[in-house]
């Protein structure tokens, strides 16, 4: 009998049901040339239903993904609907109630892509960070007092245990002894911990002292540096090729992974996933619902569909993984952008493209 996974399948707003459709015609083909199987239940959570219910995303739906396998997400975000309500509502929810505490965000240029640094190439981008995903700042612990008056106060803390940090890190020294082992190039460059230890002198203690004991007793054979969030920001543009895996705070990694989404060809192609290794997942591609571009078969689904090729790693199925990156290259060498509306073809064509050759 073959392995059948199950995958609560969020389409969401705007573009997002156009590129998960691509990304599930790319799992489809993988699925049937790796002999497994996958079940998609959809769910309509979003801005629409919002709208129209007043609802954002019921506690007993949380209960229902913790019966699946694994999660997959279109794009949260509606032009009608006040900032921060879906985002919160939706998407941190899910990730905090989940405790999908890993934001893993594959920064990797792949050839015939467009970067806007100069000099650099394939070669020199090829890095991971890890964003701790449910602590910090994203807590929400604070508040605000006399709003509306010139005396308005607000506070919102940066919040961290020694037990969200630990687990963080754990997840990283694994991340970078498994990469170590599959390419020598990673194995010469150090894991990276990202902070402001120089300002944030609690916070930045906690992670540092963190990061330095597990570091020297656990994984003594791997190489450890450290960089101020301001400095990585800069090396990101100038010096990337000194990263393999880097990792980070909630609020910094938000910032710097945008940043790391730009410099690997733009959002067109940037992937992401939440992460509970002990839990279930969910994975998404980072561009947002893009109105602008919904219905019009243009956006480009290639961020989804590297959110499939991490889906299916994580599920296990590691060779139907690479499988899927394969033929993504392979499409990316036809296509003349990453960007929307620019690629040469239609958003169909490039999902056709990239399943047709698993
Ligand atoms: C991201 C997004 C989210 C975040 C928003 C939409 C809440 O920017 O996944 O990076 O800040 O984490
Ligand atoms: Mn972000």
């Amino acid at each position: 009998m073959s392995k059948t996974y199950s995958i609560a399948v969020i389409p969401g707003d705007g573009t997002g049901p156009e590129v998960v459709r691509e990304a599930r015609k790319v799992l489809d083909a993988a699925a049937s040339k790796g002999g497994f199987k996958l079940a998609y239940t959809e769910f309509d959570f979003g801005g629409e239903r919002y709208l129209k219910t007043g609802e954002t995303l019921p506690d007993s739906a949380i209960d229902e993904f913790r019966k699946f396998d694994s999660m997959f997400l279109g794009a949260i975000g509606h032009p009608e609907v006040k900032p921060g309500i879906l985002e919160t509502g939706i998407l941190l929810k899910i990730r905090f109630a989940l405790d999908q505490y890993i934001n893993l965000r594959p920064v990797k240029l792949y050839p015939n892509v467009d970067t806007p640094l100069k000099d650099k190439g394939p070669e020199d981008i090829d890095f991971v960070v890890i964003r701790e995903n449910t602590g910090g700042i994203y807590t929400s612990i604070g508040g605000a007092t006399r709003v509306g008056t010139p005396d308005e106060i607000a506070t919102q803390l940066m919040v961290y245990d020694r037990r969200t940090v630990d687990r963080c890190l754990k997840y990283a020294f694994q991340l970078k002894k498994r990469r170590n082992a599959l390419n020598p190039k990673y194995a010469a460059k150090p894991i990276t911990l990202i902070h402001k230890r120089n300002v944030l002198t609690h916070c930045g203690d906690l992670w540092y002292r963190a990061f330095e004991e597990m570091g020297s007793k656990q994984y003594p054979e791997l190489k450890r540096d450290y960089n101020h969030v301001d400095a990585a920001n800069m090396w990101f543009v100038k010096n990337p090729e000194w990263f393999d895996v880097a990792v980070t705070e909630n609020l910094f990694g938000d910032i710097i992974t945008d940043l790391g989404a730009m410099i690997q060809g733009g959002l067109g192609v940037a992937s992401g996933g939440n992460i509970n290794p002990e839990g279930v997942s969910m994975f998404e591609p980072m561009g947002g619902s893009a109105p602008k571009y919904a219905g019009q078969n243009v956006i480009n689904p290639m961020a989804a569909i590297g959110a499939a090729m991490m889906m299916l790693d994580a599920l296990g199925e590691s060779k139907s993984s690479r499988a899927v990156e394969t033929s993504m290259m392979a499409a990316m060498k036809k296509m003349k952008s990453q960007a929307a509306g620019r690629m040469g073809y239609s958003t169909t064509e490039v999902g056709d493209m990239v399943a047709s050759q698993i």
